[in-house]
């Protein structure tokens, strides 16, 4: 028998109570994966329809077999949420009541030895989420020049010692495995007291370069705020601070009516706000939630509503 393929969806109930209230709604579901969200959403909330999205064909594969009991309430699209409104438009939808971005990777994702996510397991460095596009980690670390990789590992990872591990994997080449490049950082790193792996924050960066996971982040934003309806909700979980500062800083520019420097003294900017925060604290998991699902640990879910129309002036 195969090996069971299961991620457990991160807050949950916090996501479908942003939702509440939506009967009849129409929601995209940007980052499907398995599909355990959109499969809560369709319960919970009556009448509801979803588009879901996902980069990685073997996420819609087994989406497709996980929500099959829905029928035509639900429709997929194996692409990049950054095409949202277009993959909308394919389903004859010009605008929706609810948009979910679940940022990052899944378990089965990370769990798949072969995918090179993990430094747990020996395989190819590839790390991309569409396996049909772009260049694998293994190529970028055998492309990028030193200062380059230093830089993206530095960016991506915030990780302290860049510059001598870019050195030494320079040095190294070919890098082709997981455990070739976990074996150059250990050796770097033999005497840290780091409670996380010495690998953790290397990785996370290969990660967000492969798949341009910042940039498509604020794009997938600037996509959902042209599909949402008056009313319509947007819900994000982020797991890293790098992408929860994108989601922040849009959401309170969006929020607001000027965004001029603060040395300004007459407005110029002619910026209105578009959206209201809901929640102005972050969402995070609950102690118990941490505890079933230690993965859900980082995850901070940011909500905020597209102004409605009678509240415009
Ligand atoms: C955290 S998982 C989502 C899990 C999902 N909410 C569930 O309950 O099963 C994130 C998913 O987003 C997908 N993804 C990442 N970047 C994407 C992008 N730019 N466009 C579409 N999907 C993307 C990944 O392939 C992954 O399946």
């Amino acid at each position: 028998m195969g090996k069971v393929q299961v991620h457990i969806p991160v807050l949950l109930k916090e996501v479908v109570t942003s939702f509440e209230g939506l009967n009849n709604g129409v929601f995209v579901d940007a980052t499907l994966g398995m599909g355990g969200h959109t499969r809560e959403i369709l319960e919970q909330i009556p009448n509801s329809s979803i588009i879901g999205i996902d980069l990685d064909s073997e996420a819609v594969m087994l989406a497709r077999q996980n929500l099959k009991n829905f029928g035509n309430r639900v429709n997929i699209a194996k692409g990049n949420y950054v095409d949202m409104v277009q993959i909308a438009r394919n389903f004859n939808k010009l605008n929706v009541d609810g948009v979910l971005l679940d940022l990052g990777f899944s378990s089965v994702q990370i769990d798949d030895a072969k995918r090179g996510f993990s430094f747990k397991y020996d395989s190819e460095l590839d790390m991309r989420f569409d396996k049909t596009k772009g260049v694998s980690a293994s190529d970028v670390l055998n492309s990028l020049d030193e200062a380059e990789l230093a830089d993206m590992f530095y960016t991506y990872g915030e990780e302290r010692q860049s510059r001598i591990i870019a050195k030494s994997i320079v040095k190294s080449r070919p890098v082709k495995t997981t455990y070739e490049l976990t074996e150059i950082i250990s050796n770097i790193k033999r005497k840290s007291k780091s409670k996380i792996h010495p690998s953790t924050k290397v990785f996370q960066a290969l990660r967000i370069y492969v798949n341009q996971e910042l940039k498509n982040v604020e794009k997938g934003l600037e996509e959902a705020m042209k599909l949402l309806k008056f009313g319509g909700k947007i819900s994000v979980i982020s797991y890293h601070s790098l992408e929860d500062r994108i989601v922040k800083n849009f959401l309170r520019k969006n929020s607001i009516d000027c965004i001029c420097p603060v040395s300004m003294i007459e407005c110029q900017c002619n910026h209105t706000a578009t959206i209201k925060i809901v929640n102005k604290k972050v969402i995070k998991p609950t102690e118990k939630e941490i505890k079933n699902n230690p993965r859900s640990r980082s995850a901070k879910l940011r909500i905020a509503q597209r102004i409605p129309l009678a509240e415009i002036v």
